[in-house]
């Protein structure tokens, strides 16, 4: 995606985009050279701490995946998706429509590149649709009527927000997010949270990072440690195996490396109204 003539109406190419930097991360040729720019210095800080950005994102996307299959196959039908990143590979309407049929999905994106995409991918679908929103207003997204019209609020839904929390940078605005979002769950309906956190092992690195994503379109990022996601499932009952980093969280492979918080990573759960 280069040349201004590409360039969607609203966007400016040269500020990155967490959604187009991800992207890039997943190998993805949606991005301009502001956000490959932005990415890389994100990629060489891993590198300096032996870590790798890509592996990180494609460990968090795995665990969306993992995630919405379980809760398809347990017969949850209805996904609303906030901060659904830019259409990927097994998209979350694709791995739900594996086990479940006609689910119903809604993807919610303040990113104007990221609906543009969405809405051309699915033209054609009727069982899932995007719209613009933000997961500051999480009132706004449950009250659009377009919401409103696809999603039966009186039966289980799952809520995602992954990878996306971390984009707000006030503890007290994302535990209010949080709360805002669980208060709309009825009974059998699921939480499904990923959040960067850090440990101490690579603070100047972290550091150095959180420098670059205060440059993007989210205007910073931060990282929050386990206290904070056990609030984000109060009152809710956590599946197995609870709150972990991504790569941990109901693997395919066994995974018997020891499950470390020290570092920089992506911790993920999902919790359940019972
Ligand atoms: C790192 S991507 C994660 C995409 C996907 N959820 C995943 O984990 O594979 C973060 C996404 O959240 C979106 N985003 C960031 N801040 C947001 C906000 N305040 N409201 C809605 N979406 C937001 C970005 O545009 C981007 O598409």
């Amino acid at each position: 995606m280069e040349g201004a003539r590409r360039v969607p109406a609203g966007i400016d190419p040269n500020v990155p985009s967490v959604a187009r930097m991800y992207d890039y991360y997943l190998g993805g040729k949606d991005n301009f050279a502001a956000d490959r720019e932005a990415a890389e210095k994100i990629i060489a800080l891993g590198r300096e701490v032996g870590g790798d950005a890509r592996e990180i994102a494609r460990e968090n996307r795995g665990f969306l995946r993992r995630a919405v299959r379980l809760l398809a196959r347990s017969g949850i039908g209805q996904f609303i998706d906030i901060g659904a990143g830019l259409p990927t590979q097994e998209n979350v309407h694709q791995v739900a429509e594996r086990h479940i049929a006609d689910p119903r999905v809604v993807y919610v994106d303040n990113d104007p590149v990221v609906l543009n995409h969405a809405r051309a991918l699915l033209a054609d679908n009727r069982t899932t649709i995007a719209v613009s929103g933000d997961l500051r207003e999480p009132k706004a997204i449950f009250d659009d009527p377009a919401v409103r019209a696809h999603i039966d609020f009186t039966r289980p839904f799952a809520v995602l927000m992954v990878a996306v929390l971390h984009f707000v940078s006030d503890d007290e605005e994302a535990a209010r997010i949080v709360d805002q979002v669980r208060e709309r769950l009825v009974p059998g309906s699921h939480l499904v949270l990923t959040h960067a956190y850090q440990g101490t092992r690579d603070e100047a690195a972290v550091s150095c990072g959180k420098q670059v994503y205060s440059g993007t379109s989210a205007g910073g990022v931060a990282t929050r440690d386990l206290s904070h996601l056990e609030s984000y499932f109060a009152g809710l009952d956590l599946l197995k195996p609870g709150i972990v980093p991504v790569q941990a969280w109901r693997p395919e492979v066994p995974w018997d490396v020891p499950v470390d918080f020290t570092g920089f990573g992506i911790l993920g759960a999902v919790g359940c109204v019972i």
